[in-house]
């Protein structure tokens, strides 16, 4: 029987749990139309949290209302795929009479008469990113629907590509256009882009902050994929399942691959497969989790999170200072550092706990190698 269960990024998971408002804010705000909060919405969470699973997911609701997508990430140069790759594809999918007829208005006319769609092309690509939304928003008017725009991984990095995006999308909401913009990204990479002056309209985005799934919810992430995929579990393996999952998104279908895969023949999923399964994700974890995010942090960073490390569970700003032997403004701008960084979050007022599921134990492991 195959494996229901991928922990790959950005693969969408059998079954994804616990969204289903976040979801349903979006379906809402396309339905009230332009003019809607939630036209402009951005999702943040740690790494693994769902982030790109949750974008697919809203492209799909989206399609199904017969909206036209346009899916890409926030890597150099997107921008020009927007303009010279999706916009285009998505315009030739219209009569190109009704396509050179809205393009003359805006570029050089067209010779009327045996003209090619490769040479409307030509123009469409010339009519840049502003233009191209307006010829297809009026076109998609006669359709009752729109475009939806969304933006992986957003960075700083691609400062000037968002400005010219933001302009754009700012532009078609004031003209009362059917457009709808989702980014998404890490909570880190988000605030910065959104105190940028020209990206206004982020700023008043909706955001979204995609965090831990319920113990009920893993449950069904679990339960209902294995029995549709034929095979059974008792209620003691699947809360040990449950219970190595965390409630993290990521973990919870490197689980349930892990201890899928162990006797894929067998009708039942045992107890002994279950706390196997779990200990083969947890070893993954550090290589597929804790390395990459910890791979930007800086050494003072990391003593922080050592400090951090030696308590059991949230640790004080206090205790965290004297282990660092730092004063308290010093610390308390590493703490800032690394609630930005999506690793550390405040549990209640002096105090930070990790936000990224054993954290606590790789770190200590990697303590116990080095001295
Ligand atoms: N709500 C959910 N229910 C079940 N599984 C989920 C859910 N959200 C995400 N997953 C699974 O978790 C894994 C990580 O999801 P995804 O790649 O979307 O995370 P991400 O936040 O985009 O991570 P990164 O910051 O690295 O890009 C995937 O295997 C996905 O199928
Ligand atoms: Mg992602």
């Amino acid at each position: 029987m195959s494996n229901p269960f991928h922990a790959s990024f950005g693969v969408s998971p059998p079954l994804l749990v616990g969204r289903e408002q976040v979801i349903q804010d979006f379906e809402e705000a396309l339905e009230d139309g332009p003019g809607s909060a939630g036209r402009a919405t951005l999702y943040t969470g740690a790494r693994g949290s769902g982030k790109t699973v949750m974008l697919n997911a809203i492209e799909g609701r989206a399609r199904e209302r017969g909206w036209l997508v346009v899916s890409e990430t926030a890597t150099a140069g997107f921008i020009d795929r927007i303009t010279t790759q999706h916009l285009p594809r998505l315009l030739r999918d219209f009569d190109p009479a009704a396509v050179r007829r809205r393009l003359t208005g805006v570029t050089a006319p067209l010779r009327i008469g045996g003209v090619t769609w490769e040479t409307i092309e030509a123009h469409v690509i010339q009519a840049g990113l502003r233009n191209q939304i307006e010829v297809l928003t009026d076109l998609l008017v006669d359709h009752d629907t729109g475009i939806l725009i969304t933006l992986d991984e957003i960075h700083r990095n691609q400062i000037a590509d968002l400005r010219e995006l933001a302009t754009t999308v700012q532009h078609a909401f004031r003209e009362g256009r059917e457009l709808a913009f989702v980014g998404a990204g890490l909570a880190a990479g988000i605030s910065d882009i959104v105190n940028d002056d020209v990206l206004t309209f982020l700023r008043r985005a909706e955001r979204h902050t995609l965090g831990t799934v319920s113990r009920s919810e893993v449950e069904r992430a679990f339960r209902e994929p294995i029995e549709a995929a034929g095979r059974k579990i008792g209620s003691a393996a699947l809360s040990t399942m449950v219970d190595g999952a965390d409630g993290y998104p990521f973990l919870l279908q490197l689980v349930g691959a892990q201890t899928w895969r162990l006797h894929p023949q067998e009708q039942v999923i045992t107890e002994d497969d279950a706390t196997e399964g779990v200990r083969r994700a947890l070893r993954r974890l550090g290589t597929l989790v804790h390395e990459p995010a910890l791979s930007d942090v800086s050494a003072i960073d990391k003593m922080f999170l050592m400090a951090m490390a030696r308590d059991d569970g949230p640790s004080t700003m206090g205790d965290v200072q004297r282990r660092m032997d730092v004063v308290a403004n010093y610390a308390s701008q590493y703490r800032l550092r690394l609630i930005a960084a999506e690793l550390i979050h405040s549990t209640r007022r002096g105090y930070v706990d990790f936000s990224l599921p054993y954290l606590r134990e790789h770190l200590r492991e990697q303590a116990a190698v080095d001295s």
